[in-house]
């Protein structure tokens, strides 16, 4: 379903759950334009109306527990990045935990809310923004850039839209059928930064180490000079420069 205008996808999504009206597994709603989007860590997330994918997709993985919430993340970001790879190649990254870069640029990203019910996934709602025809981006929001940005072509947003779920469903499956090491491995090797030897801060502390991997319950590990140690999302900042 598209709608011309709405708040934000996800909240849409989650009035409908909280007024337990049922809502099929797999629903899309997309939005033309979203006036008050919400991303990761309190941000807002802004699109310019027309240019943009802004859409949340409904899930019910109830063979998922909880503890195993970042799996999700991982299959979600697997298959925004292989719907993408064809068009950007090598460029395209994911920066932990989940946003979709292209060299040191933003092109996506996700905020995936998830209702539990005891010590499972009741419903997963996932929100997926991704920067398409858009080719100015407000400053202060410095390292954002576009498919059309990189390759100076419009889109059609309707078929990357279906490229997106069609393989995010792939994931999803692999999932379904326990494939937990499959989807954490490639998760793992298109990471941004893996393995190399860079700077972050943390704590206000700044220090050089290099990403090594990814906990099963989505901490990241980085190696440092005293060895080493797992970060949550509030915990560490990349640093660019
Ligand atoms: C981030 O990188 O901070 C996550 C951005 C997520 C934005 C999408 S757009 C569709 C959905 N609805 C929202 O309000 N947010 C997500």
């Amino acid at each position: 379903m598209t709608l011309k205008e709405v708040d934000s996808t996800n909240t849409f999504l989650k009035n409908i759950l909280s007024n337990s009206k049922p809502v099929p597994d797999g629903t899309v709603i997309m939005a033309e334009h979203q006036y008050a989007g919400r991303g990761q860590r309190e941000n807002t997330w802004h699109a310019e109306p027309g240019k943009n994918l802004t859409f949340s997709i409904l899930l019910n993985p109830t063979f998922l527990s909880a503890q195993q919430q970042f799996d999700l993340t991982r299959a979600v970001s697997m298959g925004v990045y292989d719907a993408l790879y064809p068009l950007l190649r090598d460029n395209l990254k994911i920066k932990w935990p989940n946003d979709i870069y292209y060299g040191d640029k933003k092109i996506g990203g996700m905020l995936i809310e998830n209702i539990l019910q005891g010590t499972q996934i009741k419903h997963s709602i996932i929100g997926i923004g991704l920067n398409v025809n858009q080719e100015n981006f407000a400053a202060g929001t410095g390292n954002a850039t576009s498919i059309k940005k990189i390759l100076q072509k419009d889109y059609e947003l309707k078929n990357i839209l279906a490229e997106i779920c069609s393989n995010i469903e792939a994931y999803y499956l692999q999932l379904k059928a326990g494939r937990f090491e499959f989807v954490r491995n490639l998760y793992l090797s298109r990471l941004y930064w893996l393995n190399e030897r860079r700077k972050f801060k943390s704590n206000g502390h700044v220090f050089e180490g290099s990403i090594k991997n990814v906990k099963d319950n989505g901490l990241l590990v980085i190696e440092k000079e005293t060895g080493e140690q797992t970060y949550n999302l509030k915990e560490i900042e990349f640093l660019n420069r």
